[in-house]
Formats: C-alpha cells, sequence, structure tokens
C-alpha cells in the first residue's frame, strides 16, 4: 500500500531518489554549469554526500546558446570520469544531455546525433517555460519513432502545464517520461512547481528524478533533515 510521509509544514517527506541523479550540469565549462573542474569536483561530492552513486550528466545542448557536439560532450564526460576516479570519488558518470526543443533537435535526430542513456536509450530535453512549443509532439513522435524514449526535463517547471493536468496525462499516454528535479519537493505549498512536483509524484507519474544541480549548493534544496513531527498518512495531499 502507497503511504507517505507528511512533515508539519505539510509537505510530503521527498521521496528517495535511489542513488541516480538523471540531471545534472556537473561536465565543467560546457554550459551554464560548472565552469572548471573544481566545481564541477564539488558537485560530485556533493551528490556523493546526498547518497548518489551514479550522475547523469546533461549539459545543455541549444543551437544558438550551448552549441554543444556529441563529440564535445562525450569527450568532457571521459576526462572528468577519468578525474573522479583520480579523486577516488565514487561516483559513476554516464554522459547525457539536456536538448532544447527546436528545429535544430529535429536534424539532430534525423542524422542521429544524439546522446541517450541506459537500457531504454532516454533522451532528456526541455521546452520554453511559458508556452507550450508547436514542435512539442513532433520532437516527442520523432525520438519514439527513432527507437529513443524521450524524457521530459524537470516537467513541473512549465506554466502550461502547471494547470493542465489532462495535458499530463495525454503526454504520458503519448510515451513521455517525466523527470522532476528533486529540489522541487521542497517548495513551498504557494509555489506550483512545488505543488505539481508533488502531485506528480502522488499520482505515479515521476519516472526520473534529477538534481539539475549547476553548482554545489544547497541552496534550493534545503536537503535538511527534518524527520521530527511527521506521521504517515494514506491521503497526505490537498491542492490549495
Ligand atoms: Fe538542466
Amino acid at each position: 500500500m502507497f503511504s507517505l510521509l507528511v512533515r508539519r509544514d505539510g509537505l510530503i517527506e521527498p521521496p528517495p531518489m535511489d542513488g541516480t541523479d538523471s540531471h545534472c550540469h556537473i561536465l565543467p565549462g560546457l554550459d551554464d554549469g560548472a565552469p572548471d573542474d573544481e566545481t564541477a569536483i564539488a558537485i560530485a561530492g556533493l551528490l556523493v554526500e546526498m547518497g548518489i552513486h551514479t550522475v547523469v550528466a546533461t549539459p545543455h545542448v541549444i543551437s544558438d546558446v550551448f552549441p554543444n557536439s556529441t563529440a564535445s560532450i562525450l569527450d568532457a564526460a571521459n576526462r572528468f570520469s577519468a578525474l573522479l576516479s583520480e579523486r577516488k570519488i565514487p561516483l559513476r558518470l554516464i554522459p547525457g544531455a539536456e536538448y532544447y526543443l527546436e528545429k535544430h533537435l529535429l536534424q539532430r535526430i534525423a542524422k542521429d546525433d544524439i546522446i541517450a542513456w541506459g537500457k531504454e536509450r532516454f533522451v532528456l530535453f526541455e521546452s520554453p517555460v511559458e508556452r507550450e512549443p508547436m514542435l512539442l509532439d513532433e520532437v516527442v513522435f520523432s525520438l519514439k519513432s527513432a527507437g529513443y524514449t524521450p524524457v521530459f526535463a524537470h516537467v513541473e517547471r512549465y506554466r502550461y502545464l502547471q494547470n493542465d493536468y489532462e495535458r499530463i496525462r495525454e503526454l504520458k499516454r503519448l510515451g513521455v517520461r517525466f523527470q522532476v528535479n528533486h529540489p522541487s519537493f521542497h517548495l513551498p505549498k504557494i509555489s506550483r512547481r512545488g505543488e505539481l512536483a508533488r502531485l506528480l509524484y502522488i499520482k505515479g507519474l515521476v519516472d526520473l528524478f534529477g538534481t539539475d544541480f549547476h553548482r554545489a549548493t544547497m541552496n534550493n534544496c534545503q536537503q535538511k533533515k527534518r524527520r521530527t513531527g511527521m506521521r504517515r498518512t494514506s491521503s497526505p495531499f490537498s491542492r490549495s
């Protein structure tokens, strides 16, 4: 029986990440994430401290902002994996990418120039925050036709989905998997992002967790152990 822990502040206790971070900007120098090796090593140390043993490194791929090629990402992943070993940091790094939903992504899919991971060939993609892009269904269809599993990055973040649960269910039916940023579970009830993350989790719609860390900071996730005052309930969620 599915049961949840509710804290004194009325939020559910964030679910465990089960050792894998599926979305992280840890690779140095490729995007707005870690700018250098030492920052990346600090992120790695923080992940290990959180119980993470595997991280999917997902630098942004945006044609006119972060035009990272497949080769540059794979090279950076190899080099940084070697550095993790050298520093004896127990973190396995898998190369990935966070593809921006744009025409350029369709061209990459057509050329099979995509970094996917896992048996399911997961491909992480993101969209603009405010409005649903026209290309969303086409990208999903193209990825699936090419044998990939589309994973929508931090799905709780998009304003056009925060009030459209039906569209969320529809995307799920189309075969989209949902990645939620774990720090979102710590957001207060007034946060639509936090509320959608919790709703998705309670409805069993979260497929992958990520930190989306860009720096080694806990500012947004507040992973403090506030375990006092928790109680069990089968229906803790209320949409206020
Ligand atoms: Fe990201």
